[in-house]
């Protein structure tokens, strides 16, 4: 099970995220972003980073701690923002923490040099997880210690908001050509983070990822009697994917078709060719 943490104050809406997340801090006097079970992206945002979180952890990418968050809307009534308040006020109860990282900053690809290994690594998870949240316009990644931290995941798993079509989805190609790492990367460097990353998404490690998911958000999932049966279908999906996403993995834009050349260019070419004294244009 994830670490469990009580939130004892809140401190300020994140208002740079669309899901309003906010800064608390909690009884381990730890200070954690809280991702509420009340924003409009649901529980399966909620998912999403867990299963994403605790794989990359796993696979030794950087992604801060993350924790069950107990959250009391009562904590939070001198919140003056009405907007704000329908979010507390929906988020009672289970909700997700991930570690503040004090004195981050958010990462710029065009200011902040990144090793082409690590950024093969950090592609080959994203299309792993389909994860279209980290273009160079929302990168979703910080600098932290002079580090590279991934956040954010709650888009990822796009296929579990459809679980009938999710196997299909899950096969299409990943369109890296946005990434806010591509600029650091060739396809040899993802080659290789996928020959060294892929074999070890094992089902071992996908079901003791799967096993942090809290049973709350799993229940009543049409389709499947019990949070353990959605549990087995996220490793599934993820583990035939591990085996597979490397072949379709789209890193730049195939090129464009030349436009054809314009007649006067084409019959001075063909006439210099015919060794012609036709002149080109002025
Ligand atoms: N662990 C963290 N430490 C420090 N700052 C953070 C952390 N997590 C998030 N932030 C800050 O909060 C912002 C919003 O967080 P996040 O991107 O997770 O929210 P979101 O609502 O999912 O956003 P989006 O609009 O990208 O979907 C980030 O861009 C970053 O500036
Ligand atoms: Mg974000």
């Amino acid at each position: 099970m994830l670490p469990e943490v009580t939130a004892i104050r809140y401190v300020t809406p994140l208002r740079e995220g669309g899901s309003v997340p906010g800064i608390v801090e909690a009884d381990d006097l730890g200070t954690y972003v809280a991702k509420f079970i009340g924003a409009a992206q649901g529980r399966k945002a909620l998912v999403a980073e867990v299963v994403c979180g605790e794989l990359a952890r796993r696979l030794e990418l950087r992604v801060p701690e993350l924790v069950r968050l107990d959250f009391d809307p009562v904590i939070a009534l001198g919140e003056p923002d009405t907007e704000v308040q329908d979010l507390l006020k929906a988020s009672g109860g289970l909700n997700l923490g991930m570690d503040f990282l004090p004195g981050s900053v958010g990462f710029d690809p065009l200011a902040f040099e990144v090793a082409a290994d690590e950024a093969g690594r950090i592609i080959w998870f994203d299309a792993l997880v389909n994860n279209v949240d980290r273009s160079w316009r929302n990168p979703n990644m910080l600098i932290w210690h002079r580090k590279l931290w991934l956040i954010d995941h709650g888009a990822a798993l796009i296929w579990h908001h459809n679980w009938n079509g999710a196997q299909s989805s899950a096969a299409r190609p990943y369109d890296a050509t946005d990434h806010a790492l591509a600029r650091f990367v060739s396809a040899a460097e993802v080659a290789e983070a996928a020959a060294e990353l892929a074999p070890r998404v094992t089902d071992a490690l996908l079901r003791e990822v799967t096993a942090l998911i809290p049973d709350e958000w799993l229940l009543d999932e049409p389709g499947f009697d019990t949070p353990d049966a959605v549990r087995r279908a996220y490793t599934e999906v993820l583990s035939g994917r591990a085996a597979t996403i490397q072949d379709r993995i789209l890193l730049s834009a195939p090129p464009k078709k030349a436009d054809a050349p314009p007649e006067w260019l084409r019959t001075w070419v063909e006439g210099k060719a015919a060794g012609s004294q036709q002149e080109g244009p002025r």
